[in-house]
This record gives structure tokens, C-alpha cells and sequence, in this order.
């Protein structure tokens, strides 16, 4: 079983991108592989970052928590809303509270919108943060168009081609995490 959390990044009243959220979780768990931990950044006490959790003099529990469940994952999906052009400000200022917690993790993208552009400008922008933060961003991602027509709140796929991407995307993140575990095993 491989330890993967999922990082949620939408924190708006009445957000739809949950969907695609709940539909990652359900298929890796349903894989029989993957032991899921889901971080909704609306849960946690993340306020504006002012300094990284290992620069902090008086550490914020919750940053200590979500570090705690970053820095134990075999690997990692960041789900997130595109807004702007761009990935959530939410998700922005909770990956840059952490350094080391994200050396070295397999990082899958699900990006998701209203509309056709289904946040490919976000999955794009993403993959150079997770770059920048020392982390592996797979090659393929998930791209989300019509939000409110793709899944429903459960995050059940309402199209075959949907549910097709969805099952990919969760079959080569698992087997990107299951290659670089290996490797950090002989490591050892
Ligand atoms: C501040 C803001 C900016 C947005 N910018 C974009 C955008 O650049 N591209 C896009 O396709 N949709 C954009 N949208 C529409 C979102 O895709 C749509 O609201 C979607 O439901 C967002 O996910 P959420 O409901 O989980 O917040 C934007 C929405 C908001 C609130």
C-alpha cells in the first residue's frame, strides 16, 4: 500500500472542483493500493504565510499538521480550481509554508474548471512550482472541462471519456509513485 495525500486547493462557498477531488480519492482508493489522506485546505488553519514552518519561532499547529501529512506521503495529487489563469492563491500559500517535507515527491496534477479551458493554464503553471519546490511532477495529468457536468458532488464520472481519463491518470500515478519508492527503498 502506498501512502498518498491528496492536497485540495478550493476554499469557496459552493466550489465544484470538489468534485474532481472526491473522484481522484474514490478511484485510488478503490485501486486496493493506496492508503488516501485528504487535506481541504478550508479545514486547516493556513493563514496568509508570512515564514516557512521551519523558519517559524512559534510553529502554527495545523502548518505542523499538513507538513506532518506531506512529509509521510509516498506521494502526493494537488487538485485545484483554475482561477485566473493560474492555480488557487490557497494552494500557492500552503505549498510554500514547506521545503523539505516535498523533497523528492511524486506529484500528480488535477486541474478543473467551468468552462472548455479546463485549467490548463493552472497544470501548466503547477508543474513549474513543483519544480521549483524539488518535486516531481508526473507527465500526465488530469484536465477537468464543464465541472458541473463532468462529475456530480460525489465525484462520479457522467461521461465514459471522463471516467476513462480519470482511471489513467490514477493507473500512472500510481505506478510514477511505485518507481520512485522503489528506487528510495534501495536507497535504504
Ligand atoms: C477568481 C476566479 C477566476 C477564474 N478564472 C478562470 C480562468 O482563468 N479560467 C477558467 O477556465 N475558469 C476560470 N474561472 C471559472 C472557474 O473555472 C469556475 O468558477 C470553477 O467552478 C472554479 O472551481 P471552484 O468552483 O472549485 O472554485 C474563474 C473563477 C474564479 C472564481
Amino acid at each position: 500500500m502506498f501512502k498518498i495525500t491528496i492536497l485540495y486547493g478550493a476554499i469557496r462557498e459552493g466550489r465544484l472542483s470538489i468534485r474532481a477531488a472526491r473522484a481522484v480519492d474514490r478511484v485510488l482508493r478503490a485501486s486496493g493500493k493506496a492508503e488516501v489522506t485528504f487535506i481541504d485546505i478550508k479545514d486547516y488553519n493556513l493563514p496568509l504565510m508570512e515564514n516557512r514552518l521551519k523558519d517559524m519561532k512559534d510553529p502554527i499547529p495545523d502548518v505542523v499538521k499538513v507538513g506532518e501529512m506531506i512529509a509521510g506521503a509516498d506521494g502526493i495529487v494537488f487538485v485545484t480550481p483554475e482561477y485566473n489563469n493560474s492555480y488557487s492563491g490557497a494552494m500557492k500559500n500552503t505549498v510554500d509554508y514547506y521545503t523539505k517535507e516535498w523533497s523528492k515527491k511524486p506529484i500528480g496534477i488535477v486541474c478543473a474548471s467551468d468552462g472548455w479551458q479546463a485549467g490548463t493554464n493552472a497544470s501548466n503553471l503547477l508543474q513549474l512550482l513543483i519544480l521549483a519546490i524539488n518535486a516531481f511532477p508526473m507527465p500526465t495529468k488530469l484536465l477537468v472541462p464543464e465541472l458541473d457536468k463532468t462529475f456530480d458532488e460525489e465525484g462520479n464520472p457522467q461521461d465514459e471519456k471522463i471516467a476513462r481519463r480519470l482511471d489513467r491518470f490514477v493507473r500512472e500515478f500510481l505506478w510514477f509513485v511505485e518507481a520512485i519508492s522503489t528506487q528510495k527503498q534501495k536507497e535504504q
